[in-house]
């Protein structure tokens, strides 16, 4: 299959979080997968940072052939989105970049749009950060939703609480504009939400098993999970699980029978209000059509064989690196 990553990779920015890394990886090791580009938006850190940090694992997997292209830097739209804003402009500068790491000029909608729509039905994304990309690549061709082979989104809550705030997931509150837009664009979505990625479990044990093989992308891999792991552990009171939501969502879009699903529409809360980036699904169909007039946009995951991918996840990540 021929995929492009959406990516916010915080694998490399101390004390980010380093798991759109893992997914990359994942991708590269799966036999199947003929990766055609990472594309870079904002999220877990500015793309000033997934820049050097995309050039750095690259680098270390051996990979730096792959097409990376440097995309949005915030949201849509930051004057309603200060907050998201704020977050990224704390990250300040990334350290340990060298002085050609910064990023070129934005190129990651026409790359989107130029792949997709010049190979209809051929190319999957994984959205694995907020989806101002996607969202761009949607507006700037009409033919873009309808020329994709799917769209795999990391983002959103069914019916397990948010994970940024309790109503929100990250990625859908870092952009709700784009969300929305991208959920309206019929586009073959399917969403990969907390309710499946929760269930899935990166812990010390494992990180320490992937850092004994002593390369340097092992070192760097283990180095960086750690870190996150002690981050997360200070900002969920005892909760040192690293979640492998970006790696799940992956898998799913290279192997779509690791998860069950039910077709569902979803609309994303855009007010500035507490709810915003909710997904609200809507899973029961005669309501749905009573209440919105509306049918499904998207197949939403639901369950997850866990055991089995966690197995894909060591063979692939774990035992290769
Ligand atoms: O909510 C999970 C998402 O936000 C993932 O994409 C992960 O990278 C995190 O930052
Ligand atoms: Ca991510």
């Amino acid at each position: 299959m021929r995929l492009v990553i959406d990516t916010d990779l915080g694998m490399g920015t101390a004390g980010a979080d380093p798991e759109d890394g893992l997914a990359i990886l994942y991708a590269l090791r799966s036999p199947s997968v003929s990766l055609e580009g990472l594309t870079l938006v904002h999220g877990n850190v500015p793309v000033s940072h997934s820049w050097p940090n995309a050039r750095r694992l690259l680098d270390l997997a051996g990979r730096a052939d792959i097409a990376l292209h440097a995309g949005e830097r915030g949201p849509r739209d930051p004057l309603r989105r200060r907050l998201q804003a704020g977050w990224l402009a704390a990250r300040g500068s990334p350290s340990g970049g060298t002085p050609d790491d910064t990023p070129p000029p934005a190129t990651a909608t026409e790359f989107l749009r130029e792949i997709v729509v010049g190979s209809p039905g051929e190319i999957t994304i994984a959205a694995i950060g907020p989806l101002t990309n996607v969202a761009a690549a949607v507006e700037s061709d009409p033919g873009f939703a309808g020329a994709l082979a799917g769209l795999v989104v990391m983002g959103g809550t069914v019916a397990v609480p948010g994970n940024i705030t309790p109503a929100a997931e990250f990625n859908i509150w870092m952009d709700p504009e784009a969300a929305s837009i991208v959920f309206d664009s019929g586009s073959p979505i399917t969403m990969a939400g907390l309710d499946v990625c929760h269930r899935t479990h990166l812990d010390r044990a494992q990180t320490a098993q992937a850092g004994a093989s002593g390369t340097r992308l092992a070192e760097f891999v283990a180095q960086a999970c750690d870190a996150w792991i002690d981050v997360r552990a200070g900002l969920l009171e005892g909760d040192e699980d690293l979640h492998l939501y970006d790696t799940l969502a992956v898998a799913a879009a290279i192997a779509p029978d690791l998860l069950d699903y039910i077709d569902a529409l979803v609309e994303v809360e855009t007010s500035t209000g507490p709810a915003q980036g909710m997904t609200v699904t809507h899973t029961n169909a005669t309501l749905r059509r009573l209440l919105t007039g509306r049918e499904a946009n998207a197949r939403v995951a639901i369950g997850v064989d866990t055991g089995r991918f966690e197995r894909l996840f060591a063979e692939r990540v774990m035992a290769g690196l």
